[in-house]
């Protein structure tokens, strides 16, 4: 009998090991209503998953962007606010589907190997593009680099973003908790409370979550 309940033990602990490898898929129902859904290198979302309510945006060159209604909503308010101020910026890039985050990551392993590639660019599943609730901000000056963050549009952005619902989502010196380098043109549509109270506590969206790796 008591080698019986320890095979038994031992089986569940073995099964408990394997589990914490396991990756986790993001119940994207609960966390899409509170604006919250986490998606990083252990919260990967389905190669299908698509949102629903995708709406379209231009970019600076005319170009069709895609993101969710209520961050299109709240990216235009701050988009005119900020043109009040003397702040032109424009969307980058907003949602992105699972093949083309795919092309994205497959073009950084090439030019840069894969170790480099991984501390920026995110495998596919694995990017919070694909919600439809991250968007990439420019100006047309150093665009996409972290000199962005010593423009006046990336300044006008760290200090106003939350005001409108939006994150900074790789913040400087956050690498071990977000995985990813500091990028300065990559905000995240949180909601107005959950960015204020983000902003105010100089937390990552992991932290605020309570999440860890
Ligand atoms: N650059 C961010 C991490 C992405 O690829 O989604
Ligand atoms: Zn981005």
């Amino acid at each position: 009998m008591k080698k019986i309940i320890l095979l038994v033990t031992l089986i569940g602990l073995i099964g408990m090991g394997v589990d914490k490898y396991k990756q986790n898929i993001v119940p994207v129902s609960d966390f899409e209503i509170q604006n919250l859904i986490l998606v990083n290198k252990n919260n990967e979302l389905d190669s299908k998953y698509e949102p629903e309510d995708l709406v379209l945006i231009k970019d600076n060159k005319g170009k069709d962007i895609l993101i969710k209604k209520q961050v299109e909503k709240s990216y235009q308010k701050l988009y005119k606010d900020a043109l009040k101020q003397g702040i032109n910026i424009s969307v980058i890039s907003g949602y992105r589907s699972y093949e083309y985050q795919k092309n994205i990551y497959e073009r950084n392993v090439k030019k840069d190997g894969e170790e480099i590639a991984n501390s920026y660019s995110a495998k596919p599943g694995e990017s919070e593009h694909q919600t439809g609730f991250a968007i990439d901000i420019g100006s047309g000056k150093c665009d996409l680099e972290q000199c962005f963050e010593d423009t006046k549009e990336g300044k006008w952005l760290f200090e106003n973003a939350h005001k409108y619902g939006f994150i900074l989502r790789y913040p400087e010196n956050k690498t071990e908790i977000t995985g990813y380098i500091y990028e300065p043109w990559h905000y995240r549509y949180v909601g107005i409370n959950n960015a204020k109270a983000i902003y105010d506590s100089e937390v990552t969206l992991e932290e605020y979550l309570k999440y860890e790796n």
